[in-house]
C-alpha cells in the first residue's frame, strides 16, 4: 500500500534532512573561516567642542579605514558595522557612544575605506569630556544566512579630547 501521499511524505521527510544537515554544516564550516580583519581609525579634526544645552557635545571628522572582506562567507548575509568612542567617567566603567554605522551587504563593499563627520551625537551629562581620553572600536556583526549571529570587534586606544573648548 505504498500509496502516492506516502511516498511524497518520505520524500519530504528526507529533503527537510539533508537541508537540515547543509544549514548545520554551512554554520559549522563557518567556524574554521580564518578571518583577519584589519581597522585603522584617526581623528582628523575636532570640528566642534563645547556646550550644549549644559552637555559636552564633540563633532568630529573620522578616517575610517577597515577591511572585513574576510568575514564574508558563501554564509554571510550581511555585516553590520559601527565605530564606538569609548571612555571611563566616575558614573560608569564604559561609556559607549555610537559615531557611525553601516551596513555591509556584500564582500566587495566590505574593505571600508572612507572620511565622515560623526553621525550620532557625541556627547556626555555635564562637563566630563574636556581632556578625556578615549577609545575608538570597530564593532561588527556578521549575520549569516543560517546559523548564529557573531560578533566581534577592533579597540584603538590613545585618543584624547582637547583640553579646552573651542
Ligand atoms: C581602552 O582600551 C584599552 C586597551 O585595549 C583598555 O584597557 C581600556 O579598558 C579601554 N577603555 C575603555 C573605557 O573601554
Ligand atoms: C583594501 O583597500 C586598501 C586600500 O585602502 C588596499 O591596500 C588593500 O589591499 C585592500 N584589501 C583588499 C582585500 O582588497
Amino acid at each position: 500500500m505504498h500509496s502516492f501521499l506516502f511516498r511524497f511524505n518520505a520524500l519530504l521527510t528526507f529533503s527537510l534532512t539533508i537541508l537540515a544537515l547543509i544549514c548545520g554544516l554551512s554554520s559549522f564550516s563557518d567556524n574554521f573561516n580564518a578571518a583577519t580583519p584589519s581597522a585603522d581609525l584617526q581623528v582628523l579634526n575636532i570640528n566642534w567642542f563645547n556646550k550644549q544645552h549644559r552637555n559636552d557635545e564633540v563633532r568630529l571628522r573620522l578616517n575610517i579605514k577597515a577591511d572585513l572582506s574576510s568575514l564574508f562567507t558563501w554564509n554571510t548575509k550581511q555585516i553590520f558595522v559601527f565605530v564606538a568612542a569609548e571612555y571611563e567617567t566616575a558614573k560608569n566603567a564604559v561609556n559607549q557612544i555610537s559615531l557611525w554605522d553601516a551596513i555591509i551587504p556584500t564582500k566587495d563593499e566590505a574593505n571600508i575605506s572612507i572620511q565622515v563627520a560623526n553621525k550620532y551625537r557625541f556627547t556626555d551629562q555635564g562637563s566630563n569630556l574636556r581632556g578625556k581620553p578615549f577609545n575608538l572600536t570597530l564593532h561588527w556583526h556578521v549575520m549569516p544566512k543560517t546559523g548564529k549571529m557573531f560578533a566581534d570587534k577592533i579597540i584603538k586606544s590613545g585618543y584624547r579630547l582637547p583640553e579646552d573648548y573651542k
